[in-house]
């Protein structure tokens, strides 16, 4: 067999899957035997609750009426259009529709836009802890990610003064995620302004991961790019969380002006478009109903109070979230330099699965990634075996 690109070696595998492939072997291992039992399974970014059923409808609908055709790369009119109007109305950004293009999932929108900003060899400012796909698709590109901290000492936000001086002649993006996974943490408006202020100065392009902009709780999503004056903003939106469709795939990518025949080139050779019946699935979700999404809201935070009580009792340190749906776990008094190591132990001797911290990055070696997406009881359960500091130190 002939040799793989080298740079394809360097990408890093996912030290989520790794938790959640050993709980799936648990469980089907148990299955053959006729022992199964319950996991707690708070490892994996999954909205528990179903999607509202105007959107299955209107995918249903499609399907029957043979919308199954190739639509124009960007997407439907129809679509692009509610899109704009939901932008202008939610994230105060004032988009033409050239600057729309559904993407399948927030996914390939952020390697979409990679692939259009870095060439091999330039550094991408990511944030440690971040989500993992942003360091994976700069190895898949051939860049370097260059990790900035978010560390308590700066209330998990970013050390400006550490991050600039990361900036080297090679430096061609930053990334920026807030509502963050997995620290749950919101940059406010200030902090959205320095960034972008660094990024200015520096003449960067900046992709903004938006994915989770309708879960905060008691603050407010500010768009990135209802903040940019000179046109160096991506945001990557997903419908995937909001309205508890992951496995649909769809999200968009809203770009800076004038990008519009680059594109439709790129699209068309990615891509092409996004499966047709998922479009319109898309457009029932925006232009439809949202109590769900609010339903979904309201059981994430009471999912959160739950959490708080359990690891408050324990006396276990957390980030107290302010968005998306986890929750930050401080672990290092037990995990002994190894969290990865630890988290897979866990799994094996209390049946709770939960993300090592270090699968995103090493600013997260000792803290643990809980999705609050879960039932109230594996929350209780779950969190209630984490060892508590002091019974560690007896
Ligand atoms: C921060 C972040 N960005 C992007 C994604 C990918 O979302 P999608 O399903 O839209 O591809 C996820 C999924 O977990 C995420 O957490």
């Amino acid at each position: 067999m002939p040799s793989l690109a080298p740079r394809i070696e360097t990408v890093p595998a996912s030290g989520i899957r790794r938790v959640f492939e050993q709980a799936a072997r648990m469980q089907s291992d148990e299955a053959d035997r006729g022992t199964e039992g319950h996991i707690a399974m708070l490892v994996i970014g999954e909205p528990d609750v179903p999607v509202a059923a105007h959107i299955g409808e209107a995918a249903r609908r499609a399907w029957t009426e043979d919308r199954t055709d190739y639509t124009p790369n960007g997407g439907i009119a129809p679509l692009r259009a509610a899109i704009r109007e939901k932008l202008h109305r939610e994230n105060r950004i004032e988009a033409d529709l050239e600057q729309i293009w559904m993407t399948i999932g927030a996914t390939q929108a952020l390697f979409q836009a990679m692939t259009l900003v870095l060439s091999p060899g330039d550094e991408v400012l990511v944030p440690d802890p971040g989500y993992t796909t942003f360091t994976m698709n700069a190895h898949i590109i051939g860049a370097t990610p260059v990790p900035y901290r978010l560390e308590p000492q700066h209330g998990f936000e970013p050390d400006l003064q550490a991050l600039e001086a990361s900036i080297t002649e090679r430096t061609r993006v930053l990334v920026v995620n807030s509502p963050s996974n997995p620290l749950g943490s919101v940059f406010g408006e200030q902090t959205l302004r320095d960034l972008l202020a660094l990024a200015k100065r520096h003449d960067l392009w900046v992709i903004s991961d938006e994915v989770y902009e309708y879960f905060t709780y008691g603050t407010r999503h500010v768009s990135l790019a209802s903040l940019d004056e000179d046109d160096r903003v991506f945001t990557a939106f997903s419908l995937s969380k909001t309205y508890a469709m992951t496995g649909v795939r769809v999200g968009y990518l809203v770009t800076p002006k004038g990008l519009g025949a680059t594109m439709r080139t790129t699209q068309e050779a990615m891509i092409s478009c996004v499966a047709e019946p998922d479009q319109w699935a898309a457009l029932a979700a925006i232009v439809g109903d949202h109590s769900a999404v609010q339903e979904a809201r309201e059981h994430y935070r009471a999912n959160l109070d739950v959490a708080k009580e359990v690891l408050d009792a324990a006396g276990i340190r957390y980030l107290d979230p302010r968005g998306a749906f986890y929750l930050w776990i401080d672990m290092s008094h037990v995990t002994e330099g190894d969290v990865a190591e630890w988290a897979l132990a866990f799994l094996q001797r209390e049946r709770v699965a939960v993300a090592p911290g270090s699968a995103f990055g090493r600013t997260g070696e000792g803290w643990i990634r809980v999705c609050l997406a879960a039932t109230a009881a594996d929350l209780r359960r779950g969190l209630g075996a984490l060892p508590a500091p002091e019974r560690v130190a007896v």
